[in-house]
């Protein structure tokens, strides 16, 4: 792990992945992509919490549909590793039942964490339930899930930055870097 300054003034903590610009660009096709396809209907986005808030922030202002917005708060990691249990802190406080429920989650990795939500959010008869997750971390999966939209396919490492944490820092980070080469590697 290390840090640098930018010639600007920017820190930049561990290896530049992502950059703020191609964040932005690739949410604009996401956006329009959603749009498209909830094209007159009226929909209701759940951002996962905390990792999700600046990518859910970022993308409601592209998605041109009406819609509600609610949240949810699980956990599932401790430091880099991943548990399986999945703890539900927070609930929605919508009811979804019969409504089109979109999922804004951060990064899928073992999908562990967005089946266990999946399941508990489909018995409670949405009309539809879709996934759209800002990262992919694919060499990881563990259960099989389908993610309807995804922003970025990305290699097993471990990121931070744009809402993800290593031990609840680095969320505020505008951009995704690599923190550790290796999800293993503490
Ligand atoms: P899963 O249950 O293994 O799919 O884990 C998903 C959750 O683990 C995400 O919502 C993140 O909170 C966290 N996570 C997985 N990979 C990373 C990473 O590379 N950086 C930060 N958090 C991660
Ligand atoms: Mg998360």
């Amino acid at each position: 792990m290390f840090y640098s300054t930018r010639p600007g003034g920017a820190m930049i903590v561990g290896k530049l992945f992502l950059t703020a610009e191609q964040i932005q660009t690739r949410i604009g096709e996401l956006g329009a992509k959603i749009s498209e396809d909830y094209e007159g209907k009226d929909i209701l986005l759940i951002g996962i919490l905390k990792g999700a808030f600046m990518f859910f922030s970022d993308i409601v202002k592209l998605i041109q549909v009406p819609m509600d917005i609610d949240f949810l708060i699980a956990s599932s990691y401790v430091r880099t590793q991943s548990t399986g249990e999945v703890k539900i802190h927070a609930d929605l406080r919508e009811d979804i039942k019969d409504r089109h429920v979109l999922l804004i989650e951060d990064i899928v990795d073992t999908g562990l964490t967005l089946n266990s939500i999946r399941e508990m959010l489909l018995s409670r008869k949405p009309a539809s339930l879709k996934i759209c997750s800002f990262l992919d971390k694919k060499p990881r999966r563990k259960v099989d899930i389908d993610i309807d939209y995804v922003g970025f396919e990305i290699p097993d490492k471990f990121f931070v930055g744009y809402g993800l944490d290593y031990e609840n820092k680095f969320r505020n980070l505008p951009y995704i870097s690599i923190f550790k080469e290796s999800t293993y590697a503490d």
